[in-house]
């Protein structure tokens, strides 16, 4: 099985509204991706509105929808959010917690929460009434109880956070853990037909071992991606730059 490459272009975004500017433009950055053959698009609509706006969904959709490729929205459980995710009828929507004080997605899905079970059941039901043909997964940890209560949920796939097995990745730390307890979820999520994909934190060093185990059929990744294309641009751009002051004297 070769997994699928969903590239979170969240972080363009950011560098847009740290300056309140037009560019970089998100639409040429969901070009450039699919261009350079990723599976998927991945962006997250907050409700602070920190990254991605309501004006870049139709937009970033209209770019998949050229190359035949699914738009994966994630979003929280918000009423008015579903509602725009409803409107926009993305290829999948990934239900996902969100507070406003985090700098980004801390976790996964507390389902043994009522309160936070009773949103999402809302919000699933809005999405299968008013976007039936939208797939839906749960961002979701991979403990055993978390699994079991995803799989009473009617949805297509989870997306494990790997936030935590990314960062004791970084800091050299024993990841044997987490590879137990993906082999264990996938199991149980297969077994019942649903899609088994990972998100959060990933790099090109943290994919080789899930990789390596081969469970997930689906990774998001976008902060690594985006940083390291600094790095694999920022020479180019520089030496046009400077090319171009030299050719005006
Ligand atoms: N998947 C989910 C559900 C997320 O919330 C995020 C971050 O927005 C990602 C994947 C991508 O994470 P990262 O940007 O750390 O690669």
């Amino acid at each position: 099985m070769i997994p699928r490459l969903g590239v979170n272009i969240d972080h363009v975004a950011t560098l847009r509204q740290q300056r309140g500017e037009s560019y970089p433009s998100i639409a040429r950055a969901a070009e450039a991706v699919l261009k350079a053959g990723a599976d998927q698009i991945t962006i997250h609509l907050r409700e602070d509105r920190r990254h991605i706006q309501d004006a870049d969904v139709a937009p970033v959709h209209g770019w998949c929808k050229k190359f035949n490729r699914p738009l994966n929205l994630e979003i929280g459980s918000h009423p008015e959010i579903v509602e725009i995710a409803c409107r926009h009828k993305p290829e999948w929507v990934c239900l996902v917690p969100e507070k406003r004080e985090e700098r980004t997605t801390e976790g996964g899905l507390a389902l043994e929460d009522g309160p936070t079970l009773a949103r999402l059941v809302k919000a699933l039901d809005q999405l299968a009434q008013k976007s039936p043909a939208t797939k839906v997964s749960l961002f979701i940890e991979a403990s055993a109880g978390t699994i079991a209560q995803s799989l009473k949920l009617p949805v297509h796939a989870v997306e494990i956070h790997t936030g935590d097995y990314a960062k004791d990745f970084l800091e050299n730390k024993p990841l044997q853990k987490y590879l137990d307890l993906y082999a264990r979820a996938h199991a149980e999520i297969k077994a019942a037909g649903r899609g088994f994909h990972a998100g959060h934190g990933l790099t090109d060093q943290s994919l080789v071992p899930l990789l390596k185990q081969g469970l997930f059929e689906e990774y998001n990744i976008g902060h690594w991606i985006v940083g390291e294309s600094v790095f694999a641009g920022l020479e180019h751009v520089v030496a046009q730059m400077s090319k171009q002051l030299k050719e005006r004297v």
